[in-house]
């Protein structure tokens, strides 16, 4: 049996880390269980879940009046994922579109397969290796912003630190340049209060039946998607009129990219493709971060072996992809931090047609949810749930082969951002790890909390120590 740690203070191993209660009974098997379910899921997406849950592969509900299907088996949620008689729902739309637009996040059919193609060249490995300065440049930023604190709110130093990369990725912006309307701290800020306030599904996204219903009455996404579309068309106009003289950033690999009959991309198609790039990429990664952090800060032993792997290589000698080959030990707490923490906690698929899922009838319309976080926490699926066991992953050269393993999704709706998120996390923590020695200052547990990603319950505060660098 695992046994539990309950803090940093020199407990034993395995780690257990922090998560919800499990409820012992399915909640919503009466009415007022249903209420009790949405109460749960309105607080918290993996708030309802039970015992059973956790050994069950397939499990049909019906949840105010809609069929669904919950998912667990990996090689039936891979095939769902794949197939074309499964589209997202109509909710993650509307809450997203009026800051993604038309771009690939939320396109559908013909037109997202052809942006999916034209955005190939941006995420190739070369393409990432080529944004490895901005995320080096990021975590510097980070670290600085460190120094001489001996406690810090490491979430919100991640929001700013990934916001920070990715602008710096997308548009050659920082995240704290508040110069007039280029500057990224109007993007950066704007991003944040989004993916914070309107993001988040209301009552609304759950009534309407298509992603434009009643959009008039949904005000503040209206106002503030109008904003960002608005200064992230300004950065495209100004970099038209001053083009880089070599391929810098993302927005240059836009620019310069044709579609299928040869064509450059219209703007508000490259501005839809950046802003998809930042609402999918930021407050992933920086969640990632956030909880690696909390999981090296319980088990110092992990902790030290992988500053080991930093000091020996440290991230100013990055060049390349390959490079980050040296750290194999925090790549593998990454893995495992995801494996425990999916940082996108649900995947969901409205069915097309209907279908039969591991001997369950499926009709058009029923909702299909895939729980990375149950999926990973499976007793059917994995050896020790709820141990951190980054070890687990040393071995893999690809755990994306791992078919219970779904971080970043499957099919052809893949992350396409998931080699570029994982290149940024492992530079920034390796740079926060080069400095710092991390503990949380307090014994509170942090509990991890649903909504579109998978954030802290509370945003603890970390006790940081400087580690005294080897003279040059
Ligand atoms: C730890 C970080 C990240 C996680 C856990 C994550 C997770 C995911 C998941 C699970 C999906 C599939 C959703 C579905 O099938 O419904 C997805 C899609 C996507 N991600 Fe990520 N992501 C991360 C970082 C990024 C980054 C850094 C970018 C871009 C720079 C990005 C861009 C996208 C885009 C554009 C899609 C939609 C792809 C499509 O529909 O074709 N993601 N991500």
């Amino acid at each position: 049996m695992d046994s539990p740690v309950l803090s940093n203070f020199g407990l034993t191993a395995p780690l257990i880390p922090p998560a919800p209660r499990i409820h012992p009974r399915p909640l919503g098997v009466t009415p007022l269980g249903q209420l009790r379910v949405a109460l749960e899921m309105g607080r918290s997406l993996i708030g309802a879940y039970c015992e059973e849950d956790y050994e069950s592969l397939a499990a049909p509900y019906m949840f105010m009046g809609h069929p669904g299907l919950f998912l667990n088996d990996p090689g039936s949620a891979r095939r769902v994922l794949s197939s074309p008689k499964y589209a997202r729902p109509v909710k993650a739309a509307r809450s997203l579109k009026p800051l993604v637009g038309e771009g690939v996040l939320m396109s559908e059919g013909e037109t997202w397969r052809r942006q999916r193609k034209s955005l190939a060249p941006v995420f190739t490995p070369a393409a990432t290796g080529g944004l490895l300065p901005h995320f080096i440049a990021a975590g510097e930023g980070l670290t600085r912003a460190l120094v001489g604190k001996d406690r810090a709110n490491l979430a919100q130093a991640f929001h700013h630190a990934t916001l920070d990369a990715v602008l710096r990725a997308l548009f050659s912006r920082r995240a704290d340049a508040a110069k007039g309307v280029f500057g990224g701290a109007i993007l950066a800020d704007l991003a944040r209060r989004y993916m914070e306030g309107p993001a988040h599904f209301n009552l609304l996204d759950f009534v309407a039946k298509g992603a434009d219903d009643l959009t008039f009455l949904d005000g503040e996404r209206r106002r503030m998607g109008a904003r960002w579309f608005k200064a992230v068309d300004a950065l495209i106009e100004e970099r038209r009129r001053n083009p880089h003289s070599a391929v810098l950033d993302m927005l240059d690999r836009l620019l310069a990219a044709r579609d299928e009959d040869d064509r450059p991309l219209p703007d508000q198609e490259i501005r839809d493709q950046c802003s998809s790039m930042l609402a999918a990429g930021f407050e992933t990664t920086s969640r990632l971060l956030f909880w690696a952090t909390y999981l090296l800060a319980l088990d110092p032993v992990t902790q030290n072996r992988a500053r080991a792997e930093v000091a020996a290589f440290p991230p100013e000698r990055i060049t390349g992809l390959d490079d980050l080959k040296a750290w194999p030990l925090l790549r593998s707490v990454l893995f495992e931090t995801l494996r425990l923490y999916p940082t996108a906690p649900m995947i969901a698929r409205q069915a097309l047609e209907p279908d039969e899922v591991l001997g369950c009838e499926v009709v058009p319309g029923c909702m299909i949810t895939i729980s990375p976080w149950v999926m990973h926490r499976h007793r059917k699926l994995w050896d020790a749930p709820t141990a951190f066991r980054p070890e687990r992953f040393l071995d893999q050269t690809h755990p994306w082969g791992i078919e219970a393993f779904l971080p970043f999704g499957a099919g052809p709706r893949v992350c396409i951002g998931a080699g570029f998120a994982m290149a940024e996390a492992q530079i920034v923590l390796a740079g926060l790890l080069e400095r710092f020695a991390v503990a949380m200052a307090s014994d509170r547990p942090v509990i991890p909390r649903a909504s579109i990603t998978l954030g802290p319950d509370h945003e603890p505060e970390f006790r940081l120590t400087p580690i005294m660098q080897a003279p040059a």
